[in-house]
């Protein structure tokens, strides 16, 4: 039996709701016929935007939506995307799939949404081919109250009061598609670019310098030292197989499934590794670090758009977004704002839709969102494996994190075996349990998916296999599940 000592009266730093933050980019059919359907559809929407989505996402509570990209985000100039929509110029979208993009959602219908979903707006700007001019004219149309040449055209495109936008990116993979820069290069543009990201009134922006991936080290060191104005430093990290196989999203073996776990769980070497060199500069925890592209990277199903990036979604995805969470929980001192790439139709996504037939699914991994609501904004509880956890060839087979609000907690628990059950001893020390319920998500097999015909296949169901023990409780996991167990405290 697995030992897990969770001390329930000694919360940690606080889990920001923002670590379930999503990710919407003008790339295959996330905005357009995912978010957007457009005012004539006969599927119900509201100014466009697809009722049944908004509906599915207000249940996960999205505290934040990322746009309009993504390598989309540097080759998008704002001013296309406002005014009347027959009017709007066209362009080609050349990183993702050479489609025409005719500008229809733009900075109006991205706010809508937001407000649709209750959700804050991440707007990142265009470094990479965009001036600063250009920037910081979108942020003054954006938020600024009164009178100026950017509030006259917005309200002159039928809005007068400004939005409130708290969340900023300034530029994005600027080593990569954002132009291609040195470190010290792009440092140097976010200092300069985050200077003209103006404060409007009381909106407070919280600028987010575009950060390396994976390991890159330098990178980040280079934007702690220069200490330019921005407030976090982004991270990229996608749990894949560089290169032409990447494999498929439903067609994989059970080595290749526990490879891509031994992939997810590197997320907790990157985060130390990041923290440590931010900890250096940064002692007080003053710059926050956004991991503001994470997720699963699979092959294309088949017949479908090479640059639409659609994947299918399986129980393999849904474990590793739950051990990504539990690090994120684990670091939330520093961690302060992730985004899943992406929200609807693109990489490990939590809805898969069709705007043809107005097929809505909800993906195991939208399913873990769902079972994590309980731990947006509580505060952190420690999980100490007293004899360690059962490993395979460097994989952690069980992953855990906990949370405390409210006299209530939430233990999240996951077993990567494929094949073997486990049971977890609940070590619960500090207070009293007064009761206590669980739910797990799992499915017949690791490829186990939702379709149009099988919606439910994999969904949560109550889990009675708990059961009490002098120290806390016994929580019994099925093969490749994740389990939470909600505690009442008294
Ligand atoms: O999420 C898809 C792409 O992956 C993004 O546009 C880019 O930032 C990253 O390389």
């Amino acid at each position: 039996m697995t030992h897990a000592v969770i001390n329930l009266d000694l919360p940690g730093p606080t889990i920001s709701r923002h670590l379930y933050g999503h990710f919407a980019e003008h790339l295959g059919r996330c905005v357009y016929g995912g978010f957007w359907v457009g005012e004539d559809s006969p599927l119900p929407n509201v100014g466009g935007i697809r009722s049944d989505v908004v509906e599915a996402l207000r249940a996960i509570r999205i505290p934040n939506l990322r746009w309009p990209g993504g390598c989309f985000a540097d080759e998008y100039h704002w001013r296309d995307g406002v005014g009347p929509r027959g009017q709007r110029p066209r362009m080609v979208n050349t990183h993702w799939g050479n489609v025409e993009e005719n500008n229809h959602f733009g900075t109006h219908e991205f706010m809508h949404l937001c407000e649709l979903l209750g959700a804050d707006a991440y707007v990142n700007g265009n470094v990479g081919s965009g001036t600063v001019r250009e920037m910081s004219d979108w942020v003054e149309y954006l938020t600024r109250a009164g009178d100026s040449p950017m509030v006259a055209l917005r309200k002159a495109n039928g809005r007068d009061e400004p939005w409130r936008v708290p969340f900023w990116g300034i530029g994005n993979e600027a080593w990569g598609c954002g132009g291609n820069l040195t470190a010290e290069a792009y440092t140097d543009l976010a200092r300069q670019f985050g200077t003209f990201v103006r404060d409007h009134g009381d909106n407070r922006v919280y600028r987010i310098a575009a950060g390396g991936h994976t390991d890159e080290y330098g990178w980040t060191e280079a934007l702690m030292k220069a200490r330019g104005p921005y407030q976090a430093v982004s991270l990229h990290y996608y749990t894949t197989f560089p290169g032409d196989g990447r494999g498929g999203a439903t067609t994989f073996t059970t080595e290749h499934y526990y490879d891509t776990m031994r992939r997810a769980q590197r997320i907790e070497e990157l985060i130390r590794g990041h923290e440590t060199v931010m900890d250096r500069y940064d002692p007080q925890v003053d710059i926050g670090l956004v991991v503001d592209e994470w997720g699963t990277w699979w092959d294309v199903e088949d017949g479908t758009n090479p640059g639409f990036l659609y994947q299918q979604n399986t129980m393999r995805d849904a474990l590793v977004a739950s051990v990504h969470f539990d690090a994120f929980h684990r670091h939330a001192r520093r961690v302060v704002m992730a985004n899943i790439a992406q929200t609807v139709n693109v990489l490990q996504a939590m809805l898969l839709t069709e705007a043809e037939t107005g097929t809505l699914i909800r993906t195991p991994t939208y399913h873990v969102f769902e079972m994590n609501v309980g731990h947006h904004d509580a505060r952190a509880l420690a999980v100490h494996f007293r004899d360690g956890v059962p490993n395979r060839d460097g994989l952690d087979l069980v992953s855990a994190s906990a949370s405390t609000q409210n006299d209530t907690a939430l233990v999240s628990l996951t077993n990567l075996d494929a094949e073997a059950p486990r049971t977890v001893l609940l070590d619960l020390r500090g207070r009293e349990v007064s009761a206590h319920r669980a739910r797990v998500l799992t499915g017949s097999h690791l490829q186990a998916h939702n379709t149009a015909d099988a919606p439910d296949a994999v969904a949560p169901t109550e889990h009675p296999a708990v059961r009490a023990h002098p120290r806390g409780l016994e929580v019994d996991l099925p093969p490749h599940s994740y389990v939470t167990v909600h505690l009442d405290l008294g």
